[in-house]
C-alpha cells in the first residue's frame, strides 16, 4: 500500500507552503491520475512521494510505515516505487540503450543473467527490443522517454509514478504512451500519472486527484470528475471532448475514444490510426 497524508511542503518558507495539506490514496485503482494547470504542484507531490524533499508536515506510507528519508530505507523504497521524471533525459546516463536499461540492477548487484533476462524484459514491455543495441543519442524524444520507463520498468516496481509522461510527445507517441500505460497497469505495475491532457486522463484514469494551488480541489471517478464543469473550468483546465459532447448533444457517456466511435456505429477507431 501507498498513500501520502497531509503532505505539506515549501521550497522556501517565506513564499508560503506550495503543497499543502494532501492526502492521497494510491491503491483505489491501478491508473491513478493527479490533473491540474501547470504550478499547481504535481511535480513537487510526485518529488514528495519519492522522498526526494523533507516535507514541512504529513508524510508518506508505504506499507503501512511511515517513509523516514533514511539513505538505506529510501534505497529500498525506490526498488518498488519509481519515478520517470518529465525530463527523461536526465535520467539516461550510457551511451547504449541496453547498459542504460541495466544500470540500476547493476548498481543493486543483480547476477549477470538475471539482468539479462529484466533487460530484455523490460525492453520488450516498452516494445522497444529493436533499439537494445543503439547509440542514445540516436533517438527520438519518445524513444529516449521509453528507454527511461525501461529503465525503471526493469526494477519490476510495484508503483511507476510518470511525471506528464505525454508531454513533448506527437499524437502518435501520445495515443501509444497511453496503450503502454493500460498494458503495464494490466500486468500489475499500479500507475500514477500527472497531466493536464484532460481527454488522455479521462481515458485511462480509474481514479483521479485534480490540485490546484497544492490543494485538491475534487476526487474520484470518472463520474466524479470530469462532469464537474464549474470547478474544472474555474481553475483552468477543460473539459474532455468526450463529456463536452455529452453535455452538448447528450451523446452517450463512454469509457474512452474507441468506445464513444464503437457505441455511435463508426467503423472508424480515430485513435488507432
Ligand atoms: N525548485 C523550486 N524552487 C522554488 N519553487 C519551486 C520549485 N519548483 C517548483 N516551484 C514552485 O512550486 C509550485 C508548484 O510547482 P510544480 O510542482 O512544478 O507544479 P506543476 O508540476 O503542477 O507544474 C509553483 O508555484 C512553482 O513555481
Ligand atoms: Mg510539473
Amino acid at each position: 500500500m501507498l498513500k501520502i497524508e497531509n503532505m505539506t511542503y515549501a521550497y522556501d518558507v517565506s513564499f508560503g507552503n506550495v503543497i499543502k495539506h494532501i492526502t492521497m490514496d494510491f491503491d483505489c485503482g491501478k491508473i491513478i491520475g493527479i490533473l491540474g494547470i501547470n504550478g499547481s504542484g504535481k511535480s513537487t507531490i510526485m518529488k514528495g512521494i519519492m522522498g526526494l524533499h523533507p516535507l514541512n508536515e504529513g508524510h508518506v506510507i508505504y506499507n503501512y510505515n511511515k517513509l523516514s528519508l533514511k539513505k538505506q530505507e529510501l534505497y529500498r523504497y525506490r526498488q518498488d516505487v519509481c519515478i520517470v521524471f518529465q525530463d527523461s533525459d536526465q535520467q539516461l546516463f550510457y551511451a547504449l540503450v541496453e547498459d542504460d536499461v541495466a544500470l540500476a540492477l547493476k548498481n543493486l548487484h543483480y547476477d549477470e543473467a538475471t539482468i539479462k533476462q529484466r533487460v530484455h524484459d523490460a525492453l520488450e514491455a516498452m516494445h522497444i527490443s529493436h533499439l537494445g543495441k543503439q547509440p542514445i543519442h540516436y533517438l527520438s524524444f519518445g524513444q529516449k522517454k521509453r528507454v527511461a520507463i525501461a529503465g525503471v520498468l526493469a526494477l519490476k516496481p510495484k508503483y511507476l509514478l510518470l511525471d506528464e509522461p505525454t508531454a513533448g510527445l506527437d499524437p502518435r507517441g501520445r495515443v501509444q504512451m497511453l496503450q503502454l500505460m493500460k498494458e503495464l497497469a494490466q500486468n500489475g505495475t499500479t500507475i500514477i500519472l500527472t497531466s493536464h491532457d484532460m481527454d488522455l486522463m479521462y481515458d485511462c484514469c480509474d481514479y483521479a486527484y485534480v490540485v490546484d494551488k497544492g490543494e485538491i480541489v475534487l476526487e474520484g471517478n470518472k463520474q466524479d470528475i470530469f462532469l464537474e464543469k464549474d470547478v474544472l473550468e474555474k481553475i483552468g483546465l477543460s473539459l474532455p471532448w468526450i463529456v463536452k459532447l455529452h453535455l452538448a448533444l447528450g451523446t452517450p457517456l463512454c469509457e474512452n475514444e474507441i468506445e464513444f466511435f464503437r457505441t455511435i456505429g463508426s467503423e472508424k477507431t480515430w485513435q488507432n490510426q
